[in-house]
Formats: C-alpha cells, structure tokens, sequence
C-alpha cells in the first residue's frame, strides 16, 4: 500500500457492479482501500455491494455496505448522514451510478428522459448540495464524478438521453467547481470511453446486439484508436488522481479515459 489516500474517508455512490467481475465501481472501491482510504459504499443491490466488500477485505481492508436508492433525494440524504455517522467526516465523494436507456429523439418516451436524468445527473445535484458545504467547512475535500465518452461525441448508436445527461453532468461539475474553489473543496469528472465491464454483456449486449455479446466486445474493440476498449482499472487510477492530495490544484477538470476515441472519427 503506497497510501495516496491514507485517512481519507470516502463515500462512493454505485459501489457494485451489474454482474461477476469487476466494474467501474468495484474497481474504486479496491484500488481506494488499497490506497488506505476508508469507505461506505452505497448500492441499490445489497448483495452487489456486499461482493464489493469482500474483494476489499481480500486486499487486507474494509468497506462498509449501505443499501439504498441514490435517484430517490430523501433515501439519498438518509444515506449521507449515516455514512458520515460510520466515518465521521466524509472527505470524498464519488458519484459513480448511472447508465444508458438507449434510443433517438423519436423513441425515447418523457419519462425515460426523466429517468434518464435523475439517474445521471439530478441525484448528483442532491449529493453535492448536501455535502460539498459539509467538505467546506472541514476545510476541503473532493467530489469526483463518472460520465462517459456519450457527453461528448455521438457513438455510432443513438443515446440522446443518456448523452444529454451526462453532458449535462459535465457541465454542471465545472460550473460548481467554481463556486466551491475557494472553500478547497474540488470536483472533477472521468470520463470513460468503450470499457470492458459486466454492463457490457450483462446490459449493452441484449440492448445494442440482439443478444450476441461477442459480436457486441469485438465491435466495441475495433473502435478505439488504441485498438482495444478499456477497463474498470482505467477508470479507478483517474478517479484516484482526482480523489487525492495529488490534484490538490485540480478543479473543474476532465479527465478522458477512452484510448483516443473522443479525438477519432471513427
Ligand atoms: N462500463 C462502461 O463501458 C462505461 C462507459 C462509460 C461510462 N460509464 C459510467 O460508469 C458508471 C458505472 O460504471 P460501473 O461499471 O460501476 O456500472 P455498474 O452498472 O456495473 O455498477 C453500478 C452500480 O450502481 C448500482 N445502482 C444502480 N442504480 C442505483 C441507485 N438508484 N442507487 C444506488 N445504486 C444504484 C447498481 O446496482 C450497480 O451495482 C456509470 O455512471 C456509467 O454511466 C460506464
């Protein structure tokens, strides 16, 4: 353990994964606890979170589990306090949930499209509300928010809601990132390109393949320029960098994780 996150206490919202294996989340979550961090991670399934858990006391540390509905403000403010009352401070924040309905402006129905943002952006909203003015009067902290590569560039598939979602959360990560500067507390977004997660054959495959996850993994392979998708370890040592004393100058920043995709026309 080098300890980039020695002391820190840590709340990460999405701490499971969708399926076996390791997800963005779960990767936080490891790479964290090995740094030192102390964490509460949050699922809406228990269990998920609990596989989580048991990964993290493989690497000789700990993590405590909460249950609950991170899209649902009043279970989301539940959440908060009682994570706080297991850490005594909360120093980091990590909003990892969230995810894709797919579908163009034609098929995508109101209420997906509300669904859509409270899964990737309003209960970010809720948490940053809550807790950036705790961080700032302990002195600092930092927020760290996952979107994805849909924020930024069109993906050869529609995903208009998810898209205008996570480009909404981007935008509104660099605009608070300016209103809590000089309280010390950060916040910062990774966002990751075409990874090799379980949503990939767990989700993706039945929504954007018919079902043919391996036709789906070596479509999402060919795309990158570095000629392969990446994986949840990409995503977790960015988070890292932006979670530790190592960014302590880094705010409103974006870090892209996406083997040159966000730059190629493919
Ligand atoms: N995997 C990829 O290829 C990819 C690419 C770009 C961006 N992302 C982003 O990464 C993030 C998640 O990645 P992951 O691999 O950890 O996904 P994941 O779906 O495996 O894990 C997310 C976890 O969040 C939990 N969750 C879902 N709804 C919840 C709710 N309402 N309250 C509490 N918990 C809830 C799920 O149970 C799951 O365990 C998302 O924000 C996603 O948009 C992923």
């Amino acid at each position: 353990m080098s300890g980039r996150l020695a002391n820190k206490k840590v709340l990460l919202l999405g701490a499971g994964s969708v399926g076996d294996g390791i997800g963005n989340g779960r990767a936080m979550a490891i790479l964290f606890a090995r740094e030192g961090a102390e964490i509460v991670g949050v699922d809406l399934n228990r269990g998920a979170a609990e596989e989580t858990a048991r990964l993290v006391r493989e690497e000789g540390r700990d993590m405590v589990v909460l249950s609950g509905d991170v899209t649902d403000p009043a279970d989301l403010a539940r959440i908060i306090d009682a994570a706080e009352k297991a850490l005594g401070r909360i120093d980091i924040l990590v909003n990892n949930v969230g995810g894709s309905i797919p579908g163009g402006p034609e098929e995508i129905t109101g209420e997906q499209w509300d669904a859509q943002f409270r899964f990737n952006v309003d209960y970010v909203h809720h948490s940053t509300r809550i807790l950036a003015p705790r961080m700032a009067k302990q002195g600092g902290g930092a927020i760290v928010n996952i979107s994805s590569i849909a924020g930024v560039r069109h993906l050869g598939h529609d995903l208009a809601a998810y898209a205008a979602s996570k480009a909404a959360l981007q935008q509104y990560t660099k605009v608070a990132s300016v209103r809590y500067a000089p309280q010390n507390v950060r916040m910062n977004t990774v966002i990751p390109g075409l990874m090799f997660t379980p949503l990939v054959t767990v989700r993706l495959a039945a929504q954007q393949a018919g079902g043919d996850a391996e036709a789906l993994i070596a479509k999402r392979h060919s795309k990158p320029p570095m000629g392969r998708m990446g994986d949840a370890w990409d995503v977790a040592y960015a988070a890292l960098y932006l979670a530790s004393d190592e960014a302590k100058y880094v705010t409103g920043a974006e870090i892209m994780v996406d083997g040159g995709l966000s730059n190629s026309v493919r």
